[in-house]
């Protein structure tokens, strides 16, 4: 978290929500679904073009973060296998914004020692935008810190399917922990927190099975609002809650040891 500290000025309120973290308990993987980019864009009268230019500043402003606080994986989802359904012009501009980000990005990701992953049906991606995404990836591939994986062409009933066939394709019979060996996330460990902008209180297809127990965290900010210190507000309410994963809580899990002695 020195890093972090380093980054922020102090008396913010970046800086005083990042002295409530407790670096002991951070989330290992955050999951983010960025929405609202298009509203953004409606409320100032813009394209919806302009929601998505603006959408990059966060996206900077998140993967350094993580990466500064000490955060392994973070998973954004940009790209769902629903939004071809948008307008032509919509979609080739996000490709471009892609392009143009991983490009200008890539020293800061090095800098940050930031490993780059993508998930998703990328073969069906335009190939310039492969063949950037794979540059990059090589790239950054022997990094240590972070790693940050972009959803793309992304979905998450799709990824399930996708699994089953390759199991199938083994002929073998499976296990829970084997079957997440075949999704896209093999080898990551599950988000413990999913962050979600523009207030909607939906998991839209996104990472459907590695969320069964992640936290659920939901600001009204539209993605383009979306800052450091709503990042860090959202770590710090994570740590404020209990997580069960279906069991008891510790104190109820000592009455009920106690009441057996
Ligand atoms: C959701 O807003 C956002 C998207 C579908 C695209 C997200 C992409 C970016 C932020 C830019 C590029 C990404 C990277 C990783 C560099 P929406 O358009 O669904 O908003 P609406 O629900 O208000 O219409």
């Amino acid at each position: 978290m020195e890093k972090f500290f380093n980054a922020v000025k102090p008396g913010t309120r970046e800086a005083r929500l990042g002295a409530e973290v407790d670096p002991g308990r951070l989330p290992r993987h955050i999951a983010v679904i960025m929405d609202g980019n298009g509203r953004w864009a409606k409320r100032r009268r813009l394209p919806r073009v302009a929601g998505h230019r603006s959408g990059i500043r966060p996206v900077r402003e998140t993967i350094e973060t993580c990466a500064q606080l000490g955060v392994e994986y973070l998973t954004l989802f940009a790209f769902s296998l629903e939004n071809w359904k948008r307008p032509r012009i919509e979609v080739e501009t996000l490709w471009q914004l892609l392009r143009h980000a991983i490009v200008e990005e890539l020293p800061e990701l090095q800098r940050n020692g930031v490993r780059l992953q993508v998930i998703g049906r990328i073969e069906q991606l335009p190939e310039a935008v492969q063949r950037d995404l794979d540059r990059a990836m090589v790239e950054t591939s022997t990094n240590r810190g972070m790693q940050l994986t972009i959803a793309l062409n992304y979905g998450g009933r799709a990824e399930i399917v996708d699994a089953v066939n390759a199991a199938l394709e083994r002929g073998r019979r499976v296990s829970e922990v084997e079957f997440a060996g075949y999704l896209y996330t093999a080898g990551m460990p599950d988000p413990d927190l999913l962050i979600r902008t523009s207030g909607e209180m939906r998991v839209s297809n996104f990472l459907l099975w590695q969320i069964a127990y992640a936290e659920i965290w939901v600001t009204e900010k539209y993605w383009p609002d979306f800052r450091r210190a709503d990042l860090v507000q959202a770590i710090v309410d994570y740590q404020k809650r209990e997580r069960r994963f279906g069991g008891v809580a510790e104190a109820e899990s000592e009455e009920v040891a106690a009441a057996q002695r």
